[in-house]
Order: C-alpha cells, then structure tokens, then sequence
C-alpha cells in the first residue's frame, strides 16, 4: 500500500478507477463527501456476445467499486439514488451507529429516487465486509447491487497486495436475460440459485499474480441464496480471518463453506512458475467448478508465508458466557402464512418462515415489536434453534458475536457477523449488547428474509 495516494486508497483498484471515471467524485464542493456513490440502473455483458438488460449497479458502469476504508477513520459517502425505485444502502457487518446502519424505517426512510442520503460510518474493526440495499433487497441484489468494502489494518501484516473477489451468482437463461428472480417454492425450501456464477462479475477470470509473492485474497460471498463449498488448490495457502474477524490460528484454506454474507481472507503464497496455476472452485454436483484461476508471472519474488505478522484481533468485547443471560430465537415456518403488507421496499407476496414463530410483515413505518429487548452493556447468549430442515445464514446487525457450542459440531472460537444454522441446530452465541438502538437480525438468504426471517433486537441504555 506504500505510496499509494489517499485518492487511490480509497478507489482501491483499477476497477473501481473505471467505474468513477467521468467525474463521480465530489472533490471540490463544499462538504463533499468522501465518495458519491451513485444506485443506478445499467446494462452490461454477463455471458459472452449478450447484453443482459435490467441490471442495476453501485457507481456508473460495471461491477460495484470496492470501498476502502481505515479502521477508526470517518468516512462519508453520498448515496445517489439513480434508480427508478425506492433504496437504502447496509454495510454489512460494520459495528456503526444504528442510524447509519441502513435499513427502511428501523434506522432511515427508504431513499426514494432522485434523492440522496449521506452516510457517516467510522469503522471500529479491520477486514473484508460488504455493501447491500436493505430494500427491494432480492431484485436488487440479483440484480447487481453487491459491493465489497475492505477496512485497512492499521498496521500491514506484509502482503504484496491485495484481491478482492466479489463472488455471486446470475440468475440468467442462456439468451443473457434475467429468469424469474425467484421461484415460491423455492423460496419454502433452500432458495432459489442463479445458474451463472461470477467473481467480480466474471466468468472464470484469470489474475495475473507475481510468482513467489504474498497475496491477500479476500473473499466475499454476495451472493443472494447460494451456500457453497469453496477450495483452492495449487498452492500453499491459508485462511486467517473469516467474516472479517482474525483467526486465533491461520488454517489450512481446503475446502471452505462460506453462505451468503460471510467472508473469508486467504493467504496465498503465488507460486514460483508460470505453468503453476492456481484454481479457486465451487463443489457441484458434477465435481469442482472453477470459479477463477491465477497466474504466476515474471521471476518468483521467494516469499513465504512465515514472513507475515498476524493480524491484530478486532476490539469486540469479550463475554464471559457464565455472567450471561441466554435469549432464544426459533427459526421455522411461518405459522399462518398471511400475504406480507405492502411496502415501498417491495415485498415477494408470500410468508413463509418466521423467527420466535412470529413472521416478518415487510419493510412498513410502524414494525412489529422487537425480538428481544437486550440491556447496553449487558452480556447475552443467544440461542440460535433451527425448527426447519433448511440451513440459514443468520446474521446480526450492529454487533459481533462470538460461537459457543452447537448441538450438532464442535465449533471453532470465531467471532462473527453471520453464522450459518444448519438444519435442526441449535447453536449459542454470547456477545455484549454494546451499540445501542434497534438492530436487524434476519437470515441471509434473501428469498428467507424477504418473506418472514426477518426481526429486529432492541439494545436500550
Ligand atoms: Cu447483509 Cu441485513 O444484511
Ligand atoms: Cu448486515
Ligand atoms: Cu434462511
């Protein structure tokens, strides 16, 4: 990062230098925020010779910037409503004050088109996280509209650089359109999957890396339902922090489950010759599927993965679980299946899960009361019990929580945004209830969320 300008810090890539180029930032004005990111609507080539109509991306053009962001720095950014339709924009997994969490009615009023709303975030951890509409939040995700935000450590742990790969699906026929964006009965079950998978809006791309160098590769999962098995083969690499969050101990980078939401940064050695390519794969049912390849090239600069520093944890506060009182959340089927009240932020017109067996009504001004009232400063244990034969990634606004246990597999010692419930788990979290203010908890699949996984926890002083 030496020697990098501000400018470019913040732009972070030549992508991202692309999709600003004409003039998207506000440099001069009086007040001008950091970064003006526009929601706009767009076409762009997904799959080869089409032209696929009706998507929608951050910034002007092409695959959504990549924020950077310094830890403990404030940051403004102008988000630009371009579209036609109601927005607001989350930073998922970012410990911020709840009014600029980004969610309709709980923290903001939808941003409606034409208008802008200006975000302040000062980020108190380091790491991979990412960015989302919190409204008409499955057509706009599948649409296009996932980012990946990256706060800088404050001290470089010794990489000669840094990839981002944004990692999601298309749901899209082989004319180059979008299908249906989802299927109810899908949306009952697992989900609906898109049939095109990207890295950073690609198919298959190939990165050139210079052999024998240090890269840090930082993954992240915007999909709106896939679950995947993801692995890299070919080199020597490492996992050492997963949803943002430093690993106590980097470990072997196999085979990595990572579901809508989360997030994992792998060391990777490059190795030393050009004809040593390296593969990052999807598990299908039909074997490995390469998502995306890399290359070494020119003369190998010969480091090895012994010469990074570790990262530095994050500030999260840690519980002492036996001090803790345990809250309970049931995740299953939405027990009446009323049709979800119409909002601006969209709904798919069916109800099917719920959390505490109550279902989520949609994004409307009056929400029904939170899930739990947490005491500011007061450690909890949250028990997570999955009533239904599907896996959820759930994840929590506002906070991390660290995994206790699990009915089901022992568990590593990960602190966490989003975790994912497998089915009929019950697994406890303990976090301290320090951000106050009322907190969206929902599952990350977004046909889940959007059709009753969805509640609120209010944390009062
Ligand atoms: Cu990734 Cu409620 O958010
Ligand atoms: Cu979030
Ligand atoms: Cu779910």
């Amino acid at each position: 990062m030496l020697g990098m300008s501000r400018r470019e810090l913040l732009l972070g890539s030549a992508v991202t230098a692309t999709a600003f180029a004409g003039g998207g930032f506000a440099a001069t004005r009086a007040n001008a925020a950091d970064l003006r990111l526009p929601v706009s609507a767009l076409t762009h080539s997904i799959l080869p010779d089409t032209v696929t109509k009706g998507m929608m991306g951050f910034g002007t053009g092409g695959p959504a910037p990549i924020l950077r962001m310094r830890q403990g720095e404030r940051f403004t950014v102008d988000v630009v409503n371009d579209l036609d339709e109601a927005t607001v924009v989350h930073w998922h997994g970012l410990r911020i004050a709840n009014e600029m969490d980004g969610v309709p009615y709980l923290t903001q009023n939808p941003i409606e088109p034409g208008e802008s709303f200006r975000y302040t975030l000062v980020p108190p951890d380091a790491g991979t996280f990412w960015y989302h509409p919190h409204c008409n939040t499955l057509a706009q995700m599948a649409r296009g509209l996932t980012g990946v935000l990256v706060v800088e450590d404050a001290e470089d742990a010794g990489f000669d650089q840094d990839l981002v790969l944004n990692i999601r699906d298309f749901r899209l026929g082989s004319d180059g359109q979008f299908l249906e964006l989802f299927k109810a009965r899908n949306a009952a079950r697992g989900g609906t999957l898109g049939t095109v998978s990207t890295v950073n809006w690609e198919i298959a791309p190939t990165y050139d890396l210079p052999a024998g160098s240090l890269v840090r590769r930082r993954l992240a999962v915007t999909d709106v339902t896939r679950i995947g098995t993801y692995s890299l083969t070919g080199a020597d690499a490492r996992a050492i922090a997963l949803d943002s969050n430093p690993l106590p101990q980097p470990i072997a980078s196999g085979d990595l489950i990572i579901a809508p939401g989360q997030r994992a940064d792998i060391a990777l050695r490059v190795p030393d010759r050009q004809e040593q390519t390296v593969t990052l794969s999807l598990q299908t049912q039909k074997g490995p599927k390469t998502l995306a390849t890399f290359r070494p090239t020119g003369a190998s600069a010969k480091r090895s993965l012994a010469e990074l520093k570790p990262l530095a944890p994050n500030p999260v506060p840690v519980v002492d679980p036996a001090k803790a009182e345990t809250v309970e959340f049931v995740f299953g089927w939405s027990p009446q299946g009323d049709a979800p009240l119409p909002s601006i932020c969209g709904t798919l017109g069916y109800t099917f899960w719920s959390i505490n067996r109550v279902a989520w009504q949609g994004d409307v001004p009056s929400p029904i009361d939170p899930l739990a009232l947490l005491k500011q400063g007061k450690p909890y244990i949250l028990r997570f019990r999955n009533e239904s034969p599907n896996a959820h990634p759930i994840h929590l606004h506002g906070h991390s929580f660290k995994l206790l246990r699990s009915n089901k597999r022992p568990l590593p010692p990960l602190v966490t945004d989003t975790v994912l419930l497998l089915k009929e788990e019950t697994l406890e979290v303990a976090l301290i209830a320090d951000n106050p203010g009322d907190w969206a908890f929902h599952c990350h699949v977004i046909e889940h969320q959007k059709t009753g996984l969805t509640g609120y926890i209010r944390v009062e002083a």
